[in-house]
């Protein structure tokens, strides 16, 4: 058996790449360390916790003795990072919890790793953000691995820091880390105050769905099972000491984004409500994921309007998951799925 610690696995990504790789590789063992911070649903992993392929840690991981022991008793082949502090509007309003888990965190888990065992990888998942943005009318620029890192944000900047520190590991220790800088991911589980959610959320009940600006800043999407085939590609076949962009070759404005999902939803354009821009709001993001295409044999597999109408009717038939999250009620679902107090 591999055994894989995947850490932030009851936030988006993180469970759905629990869920994947469970599925694709019946050798793997998954660990799940997660604080359940707000952003954290363990309703999302509850079918899961009777698998005697998978275990779940509630733990925070900047706390280093509990890191520490969790990696003294368990033989750790890969960890893969998703633990983070995720959304940028949030680190505008309060930006220090984005500095210690997303760096000090990162930091805890890379000391852990060199101190204890023998694990074979350990693999940071970064974003496109830590590029910063490219110019609206400069259509043939795109963010290679080798662009600066030009950071916007707080989130950005935290995420860069440990992208850094990682880089820095590898050569000061040789811990064997591999990095990926993906673009914008939709699909199921997803917290619904990111945009593709939100808006279902709101427009399914006819509110108003807010929209920065003019909508006109430009993300590149991708569906969240094409990050997590990318990231299994990497961890098994990837070069050590390497950074590797994901993209899905799908460039959309934030206001073509939003009309696809009012289609999708057969809901009124007039939904939308244009509101005061986010400060420091990066204008483009666009990848060039050639390298992973080229050396790994990876490329996106679901198209942008297949996914979307999938990721709608899976909002649409699991209303529960994130009505419970609206309301506050998640926040039981620890103990009533665990069934032990903290
Ligand atoms: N969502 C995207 O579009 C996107 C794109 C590129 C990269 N990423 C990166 O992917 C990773 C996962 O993103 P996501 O969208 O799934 O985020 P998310 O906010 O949905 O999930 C983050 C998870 O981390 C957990 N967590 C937070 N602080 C923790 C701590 N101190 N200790 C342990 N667990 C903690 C939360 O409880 C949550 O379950 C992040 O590192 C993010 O930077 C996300």
């Amino acid at each position: 058996m591999e055994k894989i610690l995947v850490t932030g696995g009851a936030g988006f990504i993180g469970s759905n790449f629990i869920y994947y790789m469970l599925d694709a590789h019946k050798d793997v063992e998954i660990l799940c360390v997660d604080s359940l911070s707000y952003a954290g649903n363990l309703a999302t992993l509850e079918p899961l916790i009777s698998n005697p392929r998978f275990r779940f840690f509630k733990a925070d991981i900047r706390d280093r003795s509990m890191m520490y022991r969790l990696f003294d008793n368990e033989d750790i082949d890969i960890v893969v990072n998703f633990a983070a502090e995720s959304h940028v509007d949030r680190s505008i309003d309060s930006p220090e919890e984005f500095l210690t888990t997303n760096f000090i965190g990162t930091s805890v888990l890379l000391d852990a790793f060199r101190k204890f065992g023998d694990g074979k990888r350990f693999h940071q998942v970064s974003t496109d953000e830590v590029y910063g943005d490219l110019p609206l009318d400069r259509p043939d620029l795109f963010f290679t691995e080798d662009t600066p890192i030009h950071t916007s944000s707080p989130y950005s900047t935290s995420k860069a820091s440990a992208d850094l520190l990682c880089l820095a590991y590898y050569r000061t220790y040789g811990v064997p880390v591999t990095i990926s800088r993906c673009s914008n991911n939709y699909g199921r589980f997803q917290y619904p105050e990111k945009l593709i959610p939100l808006m279902i959320s709101k427009a399914m009940n006819d509110e108003k769905v807010p929209v920065y600006g003019e909508g006109l800043n430009v993300r590149d999407w991708l569906h969240v099972l094409d990050h997590c085939k990318a990231i299994d590609l990497i961890i098994h076949k990837g070069q050590v000491g390497e950074v590797y962009n994901i993209g899905g070759h799908n460039e959309r404005a934030n206001i073509d984004v939003v009309k696809t999902v009012l289609r999708a939803l057969g809901k009124s354009e007039d939904l939308i409500e244009y509101v005061t821009d986010r400060p420091g709001h990066d204008l483009r993001y666009a990848i060039d994921a050639s390298k992973i295409e080229r050396e790994l044999g990876w490329t996106p597999e679901t198209s942008f309007d297949k996914g979307i109408e999938e990721t709608v009717k899976w909002y649409l038939e699991n209303q529960k998951w994130w009505k419970d999250i609206v309301s506050g009620e998640y926040l039981n679902n620890y103990r009533r799925i665990i069934g032990y107090k903290d």
